[in-house]
């Protein structure tokens, strides 16, 4: 079922937030892929938070002031399109489908937008994100600004809407949460159901198969981000993408995959072998990973600063290099020196919402922000270990990394992705019984 009442709530704190003026948020363009084929469509990230509204060719205005107005600019009913590329809500049903005020005809917003921005003293908008809508508003400001002498005052004020919209994204309310829960599960399924069906000898495109099998059979629309199925050497290159390698007896098989549902992404990595054993060394760097990742989730609770979890991360990561011989000198002084950066060179999570790499600043004046409840994060550290000069040989070709996905709660946090296993013993059972 549709809600509207989460987008409403969002359109009205948006308006409180604007205190006076006009917002502008566009949905995306559809994109060609080639000749005349398109990408799968996909809806602005900020345009669906405020309205819900999942077709091209739309546009949110807000008019704010003493009666507050929401106005949506959408596609007319068309049934010679809709023979051809299916259903359109059209005007008057998206008015009354999505709660807003008015609706339009997207055709008729050159018409109405200059009338809308007149006498308005902020004009809220997202510059530089597409130079086509850049030049598009900028033609109505300048016919606001041709009615001067007529005594019409254009905006003298351009905000970026962004900076207010990014803060309410990066505290997720009860709808985007449990949307969040649901794409969380599909993407642990779909990691149990990988584990599975690995097998020495299969290419890495086949598991990447399952994983989108799962995926949609479960009603996400699309992959949140291409899944990376990276076995072997591929482990230790972090944005591989290719997955056509054969898989071999005794790789690690990194797996970073997540779906996105309803709008909102999931973002998990596993790591495992796939014969379904770990060998010695590979459980050796496993585990450290793995206790780095256990470190850095405990410090996701409200008040603890964002680098608060990839410093504890960095500190269990740098004493298993020390340990395992990978580093030379104590912790500190491989923290020090930044050593482990040849081994751990990413940071240990970033917002997730909408968007897989989320809205919202990482630092509030100029300080690391605080956590709240309602933020939710990944929490990513790894390992990659590539052939290299005073690397012991049984080491190389290790990469791991585990990711979850944490929301936090009023105590704490909750890893919404914990159904995937990560447990060594949890691992190589699962994988026993399946075979
Ligand atoms: N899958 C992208 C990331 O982990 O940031
Ligand atoms: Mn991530
Ligand atoms: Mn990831």
């Amino acid at each position: 079922m549709r809600h509207i009442e989460p987008h409403k709530a969002r359109r009205a704190r948006l308006l409180a937030a604007m205190n006076g003026g006009v917002a502008v948020v566009p949905t995306a363009p559809e994109r060609l892929r080639n000749r005349d084929t398109d990408y799968l469509y996909r809806f602005d990230s900020y345009f669906y938070y405020l309205t819900g509204f999942p077709e091209p060719e739309a546009v949110l205005v807000l008019t704010a002031g003493a009666q507050p107005r929401s106005i949506l600019f959408c596609r007319e009913k068309n049934p010679e399109r809709e023979l051809w590329d299916g259903f359109r809500y059209g005007v008057e049903a998206a008015r009354e489908a999505f709660g807003v005020d008015e609706a339009h005809p997207f055709a008729a917003l050159d018409e109405k937008m200059p009338t809308l921005l007149a006498n308005q003293p902020t004009l809220f908008f997202a510059p530089g994100m597409d130079p086509a809508w850049d030049a598009r508003v900028m033609g109505w400001l300048n016919q606001v600004r041709a009615q001067a002498r007529a005594g019409v005052v254009a905006p003298s004020d351009i905000r970026d809407v962004r900076s207010i919209l990014d803060e309410m994204r990066l505290v997720k309310d009860e709808h985007e949460v449990a949307t969040m829960r649901r794409a969380a599960a599909v993407t642990a399924g779909a990691h149990v159901r990988a584990m599975q069906a690995a097998r020495p000898g299969m290419m890495e495109y086949e598991i990447e198969a399952e994983l989108l099998h799962e995926f949609r059979r479960h009603g996400s629309q699309f992959p949140a981000y291409w899944p990376i199925v990276a076995s072997g050497p591929n482990a230790c290159v972090l944005h591989y993408r290719e997955n056509d390698r054969r898989m071999q007896e005794g790789d690690l098989l990194l797996i970073d995959a997540g779906c996105e549902i309803d709008g909102y992404a999931a973002d998990v990595t596993r790591t495992f072998p796939v014969s379904g054993r770990f060998s010695g060394p590979q459980r050796d760097v496993y585990e450290i990973v793995l206790a780095a990742q256990a470190a850095a989730a405990a410090e996701v609770k409200p008040g603890a600063r964002w680098m608060a979890p990839h410093e504890a991360a960095v500190a269990v990561i740098a004493q298993g290099l020390v340990d395992l011989g990978l580093c030379a000198g104590t912790r500190d002084a491989v923290i020090e020196s930044g050593d482990y950066k040849r081994f751990y060179m990413h940071r240990t999570g970033h917002w997730l919402g909408l968007d897989v790499h989320d809205a919202g600043d990482y630092k509030e004046a100029g300080e690391w922000r605080p956590l709240a409840p309602g933020m939710t994060l990944t929490v990513e550290p790894g390992c990659y270990i590539r052939p290299g000069e005073g690397v012991p040989e049984r080491f190389w070709n290790i990469g791991v990394r585990i990711e979850d996905d944490a929301l936090v709660t009023a105590t704490g946090y909750e890893l919404i992705t914990a159904a995937a296993p990560k447990r060594v013993d949890d691992i190589e059972a699962l994988m026993r019984d399946a075979r």
